[in-house]
């Protein structure tokens, strides 16, 4: 595809819900959710790290459900409801995990914060991470360079009673 007929190419109309907002976007059939949130909507929490859903960077919640949003096409979310890492708080109060995170020292770079965070968050919803163990597997999607995996897993445990509390 050559970039005359990329600039040329009809953009279709997505409506959904983003952190509880409605939004009528537009986005061509090939826009992932990434670049949707981070271009179009100015969202740029979700990182792009791979942007080939090897790192779990781009995790959103969809429909309660954790995503890799570099491998989620914008055009497939049409009614979808979306929740970002800067759709986890309420108001000044940070969610549970968050807090967590700052608490347990649970980041270096923070590069992989905001996809741990909503994985965790996607995680808790699962209802299967009962053990260390299991939640070291359930996370292992999600990459982390600087290496901060104990104190993210101590985060992860210290939050999630609260996280299944918030979402029973
Ligand atoms: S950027 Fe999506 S998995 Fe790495
Ligand atoms: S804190 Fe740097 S990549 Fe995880």
């Amino acid at each position: 595809m050559n970039a005359t007929s990329v600039e040329g190419a009809t953009a279709h109309p997505v409506s959904l819900t983003v952190n509880g907002q409605a939004r009528t976007v537009q986005v061509h059939p090939w826009t992932t959710l990434l670049d949707l949130l981070r271009e179009q909507l100015d969202l740029t929490g979700s990182k792009k790290g791979c942007d080939h859903g090897q790192c779990g960077a781009c995790t959103v919640l969809r429909d309660g459900k954790r995503v890799n949003a570099c491998l989620t096409l914008a055009i497939r979310c049409e009614g979808a409801d979306l929740v970002t890492i800067e759709g986890l708080a309420d108001g000044d109060t940070l969610h549970p995990l968050q807090r967590a995170f700052i608490k347990q020292d649970a980041f270096q770079c923070g590069y992989c914060t905001p996809g741990q965070i909503c994985s965790a968050v996607g995680l808790a919803r699962e209802g299967r991470a009962h053990t260390r163990e299991a939640i070291r597997e359930h996370m292992s999607g999600n990459l982390c360079r600087c290496g901060a995996y104990s104190n993210i897993i101590a985060a992860v445990e210290e939050a999630l009673p609260q996280m299944r509390e918030v979402s029973e």
